[in-house]
């Protein structure tokens, strides 16, 4: 670091009313390098110094109007002068020695001057005031580089909060757009479903009604997916407990089996938007199954639904009723009908596996059971 205080003079003023003294001082000072400023009373050695800085006064004691006392008194007392070092030059000794001190004087000289003895005792306030000035540059620079960076970083922080705000905005609207696009969704899939239904009226076949019928329950498990979605929290999960039971309470209404109780046995669990429409599927599928074939005839009965959670993550779940079983010369994996085919594809669709529990000799009724993956376990899969 160069502050280039070396190349800069240093100021040093010489009081005296009498010109020849001074010419003395100026004489033995001359060749040191310093800046000699000359006054030749007490008011214009004030005036001097309210004007610049100096490493030193050197200060005569006797001068008419305003003598040395009095004129380092003056320096004292303004806060401007106040720091100067003073060292009086004088011929009276005993009182002035100790008059001096008391007005704030350093050293004292006597007349006549010693020149190697005033030499050095200016050198050294030279060398003080040379030192107290790089402090001060020292000081300068610090400062400035402390507001330059706290600028800087003010800055910065603006910029990040700036940003931040931004992300939150966006992330907010991202939010009202997905909760719109649910709501959409499931308004254009209850027109299609309604559609079918009105269609539905016109046809007399009841087996094709029945598909109508069907068609329309698959649409409403989706539907009621997004209806879900579009009130949850985060806009990507479902509380799928409260979601089957609205499913439920819809396939119910379809097969009218007041003699078939619909009960669900799970704890609450939130399934993403990915696993609840599949899941949801093929709970339609399997429900529908059970109200539709495993109670003919009047016969009563129940079906449970069941959803839990293993300590590896994997999901399973269970859809059971007590009917008559499933046929045992069927293979339910090579069915020739939709729901059952539905039911497989989507299984595969959750990277799942799915079974059937159904022996007449051994269980009553049937079970079907599809384990799947938690969320994670099939995260780079989501567009799939
Ligand atoms: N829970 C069940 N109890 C008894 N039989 C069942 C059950 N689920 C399915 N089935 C049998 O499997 C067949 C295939 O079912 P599915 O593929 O859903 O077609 P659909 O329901 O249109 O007949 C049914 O026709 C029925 O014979
Ligand atoms: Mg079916």
């Amino acid at each position: 670091m160069n502050f280039d205080t070396l190349s800069q003079t240093v100021p040093i003023l010489l009081v005296d009313d009498r010109p020849e003294n001074l010419i003395v001082l100026e004489g033995l000072l001359s060749d040191q390098g310093y800046e000699l400023i000359k006054a030749l009373s007490g008011n214009e050695a004030l005036h001097m110094a309210l004007k610049q800085d100096f490493a030193l006064v050197l200060l005569d004691v006797l001068m008419p109007v305003m003598d040395g006392f009095e004129t380092a008194e003056l320096l004292r007392a303004n806060p401007k002068t106040r720091h100067i070092p003073i060292i009086f030059v004088t011929a009276v000794m005993k009182d002035s020695q100790f008059k001096g001190y008391d007005v704030g004087a350093i050293d004292y000289l006597m007349k006549p001057i010693e020149p190697l003895i005033l030499r050095s005792k200016v050198r050294i306030f030279a060398e003080l005031f040379q030192q107290r000035r790089e402090l001060e540059m020292h000081r300068q620079h610090l400062a400035e580089m402390v507001d330059r960076r706290t600028a800087e970083l003010q800055q910065a922080y603006a910029e990040l909060q700036n940003s931040n705000e931004q992300l939150v905005k966006r992330d907010k609207e991202k939010g009202v757009l997905l909760k719109e696009i649910h709501h959409r969704v499931k308004n254009n899939m209850q027109v299609i479903s309604s559609l079918l239904n009105l269609q539905a009226k016109c046809i007399t076949d009841q087996t094709v009604r029945a598909m109508f019928e069907e068609s329309r329950n698959r649409i409403s498990s989706m539907a009621l997916i997004h209806e879900k979605l579009y009130h949850s929290a985060d806009l990507a999960s479902v509380d799928f407990k409260e979601y089957l039971r609205s499913l439920v309470a819809g396939v119910a209404t379809t097969y009218r089996r007041r003699d078939v109780v619909l009960s669900i046995n799970m704890e609450p669990v939130a399934l993403d938007v990915h696993s609840a429409i599949p899941c949801g599927l093929i709970v339609n599928e399997l429900v529908s199954n059970s109200l539709k074939h495993a109670f003919p005839a009047g016969r009563q009965g129940a079906i449970t639904i069941g959803l839990t959670r293993n300590s590896a993550g994997n999901y399973l779940l269970t859809v059971t009723d007590n009917g008559i079983g499933f046929p045992a010369d069927q293979d339910f994996r090579n069915s020739q009908s939709l729901g059952l085919q539905l039911v497989i594809m989507l299984t595969e669709q959750l990277h799942g596996t799915v079974k059937l529990l159904s022996d007449q000799t051994r269980v009553e009724g049937s079970r079907f059971t599809v384990t799947f993956p938690g969320a994670s376990a099939k995260k780079g899969d989501r567009n799939g």
